[in-house]
C-alpha cells in the first residue's frame, strides 16, 4: 500500500513537474481520461513535430515517427520547374535563409538552402524536403497528412501529387494512411476525382464556424474529413460533421490545456505541435 502511495505521490510530482510535457489523463475540467478515450484518438504531428524541429523538415518528421504520431502533417507547393516541394509559406523568407516566392525558385535554387538555423542553430543545413522525398523516407512508418498549400498558385500541382502516389502504389484501396486536404475545396474535388480511393479533407477556417447541414453533406460528397481551425469546434459542430458522416480533425493544438479540451469534444484526431499532448502515456498512467 506504502508503495502504490508512494508511486502516485511521485507520479502528480512528476505531473507538476513536467507540466504539458507528460500530462495526458486530465481532461479541461479535471476530468479523468481514459487510456481508451486516448488511445482512439489520431494523433497528427503538424508539419512534423514542429514544437520540437524545423516544421516541414525530414528531423520534425522523425521526431514525429519517434513521438509516435499516427500521422505527420506536410504541406506541399510547386517550384518554377514543376518538381513538388515541402514548404508552409508561399515565400522562403520565414524558414529559409533565402528569400523569394516558392514559385520563382528551382529544384537547385531550393536545394542551396538552409531551412533549420532559423529554427536553432542545432539545425542548420536541414534542406527543404522533396515530396517524393518524403514519400519515400515515411511510406510504411507513419500516415501521411498531404496538405496541397495554396494549390491555385500551381496550375496542375493536383496531377503530380497524385502522379507520385500512384507511381509509388500508394492510391489503392483502404490506404487509410495517406488523407489529401486543402483550404481550397475546388482542388481537393479534383484530387479526388483523381485519386478516388483515397480519404480527403476539406480544411476550414474561422468563417465556417456556422457551416451549415447542407454545405456538411455537400463536403461529405467528396471529402472523409472536416478539418477546421480548433477556435470554432463545438459539441455541436463535432456532432453535425459525425451526423454528416466525416472524421473531424481539428488544427493546430500547441498547448496541453488546447489538446484536453479537444479530448472533451469528442474530435477523432488533434493536429498538433507537440504529439506528446495526445497520445496516452503508459508509465505515467497504469
Ligand atoms: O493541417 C491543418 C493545418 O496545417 C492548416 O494550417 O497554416 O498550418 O497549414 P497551416
Ligand atoms: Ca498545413
Amino acid at each position: 500500500m506504502k508503495r502504490i502511495v508512494t508511486i502516485l505521490a511521485a507520479s502528480l510530482a512528476l505531473t507538476a513537474f513536467t507540466g504539458s510535457a507528460l500530462g495526458a489523463e486530465q481532461g479541461e475540467a479535471g476530468k479523468v481520461l481514459t487510456k481508451q478515450q486516448q488511445q482512439k484518438m489520431v494523433n497528427i504531428a503538424h508539419r512534423g513535430a514542429s514544437g520540437h524541429a524545423p516544421e516541414n523538415t525530414m528531423e520534425a518528421f522523425q521526431k514525429g515517427v519517434e513521438m509516435k504520431s499516427d500521422y505527420i502533417e506536410i504541406d506541399v507547393q510547386m517550384t518554377k520547374d514543376g518538381e513538388l516541394i515541402v514548404i508552409h509559406d508561399t515565400t522562403v523568407d520565414r524558414t529559409t535563409d533565402g528569400t523569394g516566392k516558392v514559385g520563382d525558385l528551382t529544384l537547385e535554387e531550393f536545394e542551396q538552402l538552409d531551412a533549420g538555423s532559423w529554427f536553432s542553430e542545432a539545425y542548420t543545413g536541414e534542406e527543404v524536403p522533396t515530396f517524393e522525398e518524403v514519400l519515400d523516407a515515411f511510406r510504411g512508418k507513419t500516415g501521411i497528412l498531404i496538405e496541397m498549400k495554396a494549390p491555385e498558385l500551381y496550375p496542375g500541382v493536383e496531377e503530380k501529387i497524385a502522379d507520385a502516389l500512384i507511381e509509388r502504389n500508394m492510391s489503392k484501396p483502404n490506404n487509410n494512411k495517406i488523407i489529401i486536404q486543402s483550404f481550397n475545396h475546388k482542388a481537393v474535388k479534383k484530387s479526388k476525382e483523381l485519386l478516388p480511393n483515397l480519404s480527403h479533407g476539406v480544411l476550414t477556417g474561422g468563417s465556417w464556424a456556422n457551416v451549415t447541414e447542407e454545405q456538411l453533406a455537400q463536403f461529405a460528397a467528396y471529402a472523409d474529413y472536416f478539418n477546421p481551425t480548433m477556435n470554432i469546434v463545438t459539441h455541436e459542430l463535432v456532432s453535425d460533421v459525425h451526423e454528416a458522416g466525416m472524421d473531424i480533425f481539428p488544427y493546430t493544438s500547441r498547448t496541453q490545456e488546447q489538446a484536453w479540451r479537444l479530448f472533451d469534444l469528442n474530435v477523432d484526431g488533434i493536429i498538433t505541435d507537440f504529439p506528446e499532448h495526445v497520445y496516452y502515456h503508459p508509465v505515467k498512467n497504469s
